[in-house]
C-alpha cells in the first residue's frame, strides 16, 4: 500500500485536523448520520465536484463511504446480477477484482498501453463487450502507471461505452494529484454521453487515508439513475453500511470549502521532484526501463528486463531478493496484473526514495549478467 502520511513530508493541511477538532469538540456529531452520509457534508462534496463540470451535482447525487474502497465495494454490488461481467483495466487496482469475486461478476480485462501513455485500449473494449457487460473502470489519474488522460481520451471513451451501452465507473481517488502537462479532466465531464459513477475520498490530496472518507457518486446529468427503483436500491444499500464516523463527516464542509492552495502546491512540487527521481535513476539502471514518465498520482509502473539478470526468475523473485538484501519493498507487477514489471510509489521522503533508488542499483548491479557488470 503506498501511504503517502507515513512521510514527514506529506503532511495534511493545518485546515483538517482543526475542522475535524472543531467538529468534535462541539458535540453535536456523536450520534449516528443519515445512512446516505450527512446532508451537509453530502451537499459539500457536490458542490466541490460540480466545480470541474459543465453542470451542477445535488447532494442527493452524492454518498458517503468509509474511503474509495467501500465505494469501488458498493457500485460492484449495485451493479451485480447473475452473468454479469465487468470490464477492468490491466494493469489495475487489485480490489476491483476482489469485490467482483465477492459479487460474482465475472472480470474481463483490457490492456493499458504502455507505449501510448497508459490508454486504453478500445479496440479490446469493444471486443470484450458483450449484453452482459455492465461497466467498465477508468482510473485517472492512474495507479498503479501515474497517467494523466487527455479530455479527448476521456471522451473516445465515453463514447465506445455510450456505443456499448455501459456505463464508466470512473475511480477519482488521485483526482488533482497531477504535475505534468496534463491537467486533470473528471469523467463526469462527458456525464451527458454516458452514465459516470465517480468514485473519490479526500484520504489522497489531502494525505488522510485514515479518515476513510469517501464518495459514492452518479456523475449523469440525463438522469439514468433517478430511476426511483435505482435510488431506493441504493439508498436501502446504504442502511447496511456503518460509513465513516460522524464527525469526520463534519469536518468535511469546512475541509473542501477552504482549499489550501498553499498545501496541494507544496504536495504536487513534492511528487514531482520524486517522480522525476524515480524516472531518471531507472533510466540509468540497465535491467529496468520506463516506457512513461508519471504525470499524476503516487505510483509508476518498471518493466523488468530478465535477460540482463543472473539469478533473477520473475518480478515475485526480484521483490522478495530485493526486500532481503536491500530491505527496500517494490510491488511485483503480478499484483496488478502485469508479469515481470514492478510497481514504484514514488509518495516517499526525498531522501529515502534516493537512498532506497541507490539500492535498487547496486541490487541490479550485482544481479546483472557479468558482460553488464564491468
Ligand atoms: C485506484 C485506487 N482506488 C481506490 C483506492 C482506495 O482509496 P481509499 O484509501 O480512499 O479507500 C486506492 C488506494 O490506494 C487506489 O489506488
Amino acid at each position: 500500500m503506498g501511504d503517502p502520511s507515513a512521510h514527514s513530508c506529506f503532511t495534511t493541511t493545518h485546515v483538517a485536523p482543526s475542522a475535524v477538532s472543531h467538529a468534535l469538540q462541539s458535540s453535536t456529531f456523536n450520534g449516528y448520520a443519515p445512512t446516505s452520509g450527512l446532508p451537509q457534508t453530502r451537499r459539500a462534496i457536490a458542490e466541490y465536484l460540480s466545480r470541474d463540470l459543465p453542470y451542477n451535482l445535488s447532494m442527493d447525487d452524492v454518498f458517503i463511504t468509509s474511503g474509495c474502497t467501500q465505494a469501488i465495494d458498493v457500485a460492484l454490488a449495485m451493479l451485480a446480477r447473475p452473468g454479469a461481467n465487468i470490464l477492468l483495466p490491466r494493469p489495475g487496482f487489485p480490489i476491483y477484482e476482489l469485490s467482483a469475486s465477492f459479487r460474482h461478476i465475472e472480470v474481463r480485462y483490457f490492456d493499458l498501453l504502455p507505449e501510448k501513455g497508459w490508454m486504453v485500449d478500445l479496440d479490446a473494449v469493444e471486443a470484450l463487450a458483450d449484453q452482459d457487460t455492465v461497466a467498465m473502470v477508468v482510473i485517472n489519474p492512474g495507479n498503479p502507471c501515474g497517467n494523466v488522460y487527455s479530455y479527448q481520451h476521456l471522451k473516445e471513451i465515453a463514447e465506445a461505452a455510450n456505443r456499448l451501452k455501459i456505463l464508466v465507473i470512473a475511480d477519482e481517488v488521485y483526482g488533482h494529484l497531477t504535475f505534468g502537462s496534463q491537467p486533470f479532466v473528471p469523467m463526469g465531464v462527458f456525464g451527458s454521453t454516458v452514465p459516470v459513477l465517480t468514485l473519490g475520498s479526500i484520504s489522497k490530496r489531502w494525505i488522510v487515508p485514515g479518515w476513510r472518507l469517501g464518495w459514492f457518486v452518479t456523475t449523469d446529468p440525463c438522469s439514468t439513475f433517478k430511476n426511483h427503483k435505482v435510488v431506493e436500491r441504493i439508498k436501502k444499500y446504504f442502511d447496511l453500511l456503518g460509513g465513516p464516523a460522524t464527525f469526520i463527516q463534519a469536518a468535511v464542509p469546512q475541509i473542501l470549502e477552504q482549499a489550501d492552495e498553499v498545501f496541494f502546491k507544496k504536495t504536487l512540487n513534492i511528487l514531482k521532484q520524486t517522480s522525476n527521481t524515480c524516472y531518471d535513476t531507472i533510466k540509468e539502471i540497465p535491467c529496468l526501463s520506463c516506457p512513461y514518465k508519471p504525470e499524476g498520482s503516487m505510483a509508476v509502473m518498471v518493466k523488468l528486463n530478465l535477460s540482463l539478470l543472473e539469478d533473477i526468475s520473475d518480478d515475485i523473485d526480484f521483490c522478495f531478493k530485493l526486500a532481503n538484501e536491500e530491505s527496500v519493498i517494490v510491488l511485483p507487477g503480478i499484483a496488478v496484473g502485469l508479469k515481470d514489471w514492478i510497481r514504484f510509489t514514488f509518495a516517499v521522503d526525498p531522501t529515502s526514495l534516493e537512498e532506497a533508488l541507490g539500492r535498487v542499483k547496486s541490487f541490479c548491479k550485482r544481479h546483472g549478467k557479468q558482460f553488464q557488470r564491468y
